[in-house]
């Protein structure tokens, strides 16, 4: 077989976000955000444990980089902590903050790497938390100053703006599923927050965009990809329900500046949306330049048709199912092997589809994998070496994905590895190790793994190394 070569110009990056590897929590000013609160929390991170050091990477930024330039990747997605940015509720920007992602910003564009900025990877301020949070629409509007700021400090030297990190996972992991900060379990304010989540898009892609016209921007979203466990009728049916609630929600007032009325009667009993005022959706549609993509694993569902069904309110705090609002008659299950580190099953193959879904809905929007990747149980062998087999053959097999997706006409730019380095994951704390570099918390040593090194061959020839 001829190795895959990629397009030109093809985008090799490796993705992280703020509060899962900066640390530096108090640093030059930064106050909590709602991460900071939900791990002070007992029992909500699987470990105990927190962000405050996590990979260090606030003060070992240039050593990071420099590992970014020696593995060949040409750009470097990572999120701006806002709670460094307006630290107080008064909004009032700490320069301190700012000079530190220009520094980094700077580093990397020195090394040849183009910066790749999402502005909220789920590290809200708690004063703003204080203040209901995404339910409240004037989070939206300070999202929008925030961004603004942001865009006037590091401007053009960025190469692409994007918003918001899946806004699925902060709304209905945050405020319905609760496993996630701000842990709430309340459906309906999930769904308050979904919309704000949408509208703060909007409002900060015309912030961006007041400042620098010309702006690339884009938004990150988790598509899922959903599988009935039959062809019935009820389970196409059950999909059909999960993609408005999980995708189209998103994707529509995003890319088309409108809601489905389907979804809004799926939920009716949850929410009458009243909170959707004339004008948002107007304000949502923005120019978008290239829609980003997260893809990990599916979700194959079925219609329960039991007569015993839960209420919202009981599903909101039993299973996963309590993460989807409006879906209590839906079960979910249990994904087939060979399973992640996560529990999560693999299938590349859906990544196509996936891809072709979205290109097929919406043909002439650019797209780029913002997120892909595995947790293993890596170990570091007496030899010092980190061997991850089963990471090199997860990778191996979705680029192999995306490049069948480009092959079919897809218009895919990039692809970010999840992640640089293992760092924080979230509720499962420091266990899951995502990284193509293996982080010794003990001393902050980064060392390669053999992903790395496969990814290494990848990025500087832009072709798929032999032998996998
Ligand atoms: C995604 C998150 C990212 C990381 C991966 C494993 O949902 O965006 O921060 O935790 O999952």
């Amino acid at each position: 077989m001829t190795q895959r070569v990629f397009p030109e110009n093809f985008i090799w990056g490796t993705a992280t976000a703020a509060y899962q590897v900066e640390g530096g929590v108090a640093a030059d000013g930064r106050t909590p955000s709602i991460w900071d609160t939900f791990c002070a929390g007992a029992g909500n991170i699987l470990d105990g444990s927190n962000g405050d050091v996590a990979c260090d990477q606030y003060h070992r930024y240039p050593q990071d980089v420099q590992l970014m330039k020696e593995l060949g990747t040409n750009a470097y997605r990572f999120s701006i902590a806002w709670p460094r940015i307006q630290p107080s509720a008064d909004g009032v920007v700490n320069q301190k903050g700012i000079d530190y992602y220009s520094r980094l910003v700077d580093e990397l564009l020195q090394a040849g790497i183009s910066p790749v900025v999402t502005l909220y990877h789920w590290d809200l301020p708690q004063y703003l938390q204080d203040l209901g949070g995404w339910p409240n629409r004037d989070v939206a509007y300070r999202f929008a100053e925030y961004a603004q700021v942001m865009v006037r400090a590091l401007g053009d030297r960025v190469h692409t703006w994007s918003t918001l990190n899946e806004p699925w996972c902060v709304a209905y992991l945050g405020y319905a599923e609760g496993s996630h900060a701000p842990g709430l379990h309340d459906h309906p304010a999930s769904l308050r927050a979904a919309h704000h989540l949408n509208l703060a898009h909007g409002l900060g892609i015309q912030a961006i965009r007041s400042v620098l016209p010309d702006a690339r921007t884009s938004v990150t979203l988790n598509l899922q990809a959903l599988y009935p466990a039959s062809e019935t009728e009820a389970d196409r049916g059950a999909v059909a329900q999960l993609q408005r609630v999980a995708n189209d929600i998103w994707l529509l007032p995003i890319l088309e500046g409108r809601y489905d009325p389907q979804l809004f009667a799926d939920t009716a009993h949850v929410t009458d949306w009243s909170f959707v005022k004339d004008q948002d959706l107007a304000e949502v549609k923005q120019p978008l330049s290239v829609l980003g993509v997260n893809y990990y694993s599916t979700t194959t569902v079925r219609r329960n048709l039991r007569a015993q069904l839960p209420s919202f309110e009981q599903a909101a705090k039993s299973d996963w199912v309590g993460a989807w609002p409006g879906a209590e008659t839906i079960e979910f299950l249990p994904p087939v092997g060979p399973l992640t580190e996560m529990g999560w099953n693999q299938n590349p193959a859906a990544l196509t589809e996936l891809l072709l879904a979205v290109h097929n809905r919406y043909p002439a929007l650019e797209l780029m994998i913002t997120e892909n990747g595995s947790a293993f149980a890596d170990e570091v062998g007496p030899d010092y070496q980190v061997h991850d087999p089963k990471r090199v053959a997860y990778l191996a097999a979705h680029i192999e994905a995306i490049g069948q997706a480009i092959d079919a006409g897809v218009p895919l730019t990039g692809y970010f590895a999840w992640s640089l380095l293992d760092n924080f994951e979230w509720a499962f704390g420091y266990g899951k190790r995502f990284g193509l570099f293996f982080t010794d918390y003990q001393t902050q040593e980064r060392i390669w793994k053999d992903s790395a090194r496969w990814y290494q061959q990848l990025a500087k020839a832009n072709r798929v190394p032999s032998g996998v």
